[in-house]
């Protein structure tokens, strides 16, 4: 069984004043039963990572740029984001498909960044609500799954996070048994394409996912844990969803 991981994504929320949310999360959480990885916004790495020093919290960057350096205005590397005390790194994730045209090719690569700068790649893949209707989940996701995985990704670099991109934010949520569908297909395809190490990969369930919920989601078989965007913005909330995954 793989070490389950509760990873947050603050997304575009967090000024320095917010960094104290971090020194709760440390306390709540100074032997945690789980992997606990906050992915706060490239401006409060620097600082994060002053703050964590020597606590159980990991950091995460939300994206990176394929190319280790060059001319790239506004864009960060994988090997900055390590360089600022990053261990992870979100990418793929739906907001970045959809607001900056990223495709499977440009994931990809950005996937082989992350992985030649040393960091653990957080591989998002999700239907939209158009694609569930019409019955092409599997079909979506699945090649999602195959595009992204670079060749250098195993058990130890490589977490995925199926979210369904209208239960992102929504308050909404699939059903017990649309999840355990998609986490088992992934499963039976990672151990297709990686053997053994196939079962340690985790897989990570987001799309609002809150206290409320997190108990029974973590219930559900091939889901190590979650991929929490709101409810990690304050600690109370996502220290629930941690003591949830460590009880589960
Ligand atoms: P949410 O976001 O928990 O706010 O739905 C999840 C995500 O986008 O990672």
């Amino acid at each position: 069984m793989p070490r389950k991981l509760a990873a947050g994504n603050w997304k575009m929320h967090g000024l320095a004043r917010d960094l104290s949310e971090l020194d709760r999360l440390a306390a709540d959480h100074s032997v945690p039963g789980c992997d606990v990885v906050v992915c706060p916004p490239a401006t409060l790495l620097g600082p994060a990572a002053a703050r964590l020093e020597g606590t159980a919290i990991a950091l995460g960057g939300q994206d990176c740029h394929f190319a280790a350096s060059g001319a790239h205005t506004g864009d960060i590397s994988a090997g900055m984001l390590r360089d600022a005390g990053a261990r992870h790194v979100i990418l793929g994730h739906s907001e970045r498909r959809a607001d900056h045209g990223e495709d499977d090719a440009t994931i990809a690569a950005k996937m082989a960044a992350a992985h030649a700068a040393g960091l653990i790649a957080i591989l998002c893949l999700g239907e939209t609500e158009a694609e569930r209707d019409a019955g092409a989940t599997i079909e979506v996701v699945g090649k999602q799954l195959a595009a992204g995985l670079d060749a250098d990704a195993d058990a130890d670099n490589t977490v995925i996070a199926y979210e369904p991109v209208w239960a992102i934010g929504t308050g909404r949520t699939p059903t017990e048994a649309q999840i355990a569908e998609v986490h088992g297909f992934l499963r039976s395809t990672l151990t297709g394409r990686l053997g053994d190490a196939g079962e340690a990969v985790r897989l990570l369930y987001g799309g609002s996912v809150k206290p409320a919920n997190a108990a029974e989601i973590f219930a559900i078989t091939d889901v190590d844990g979650a991929l929490v965007g709101g409810a990690s913005l304050k600690a109370a909330d996502f220290s629930a969803i941690i003591a949830a995954l460590e009880a589960a």
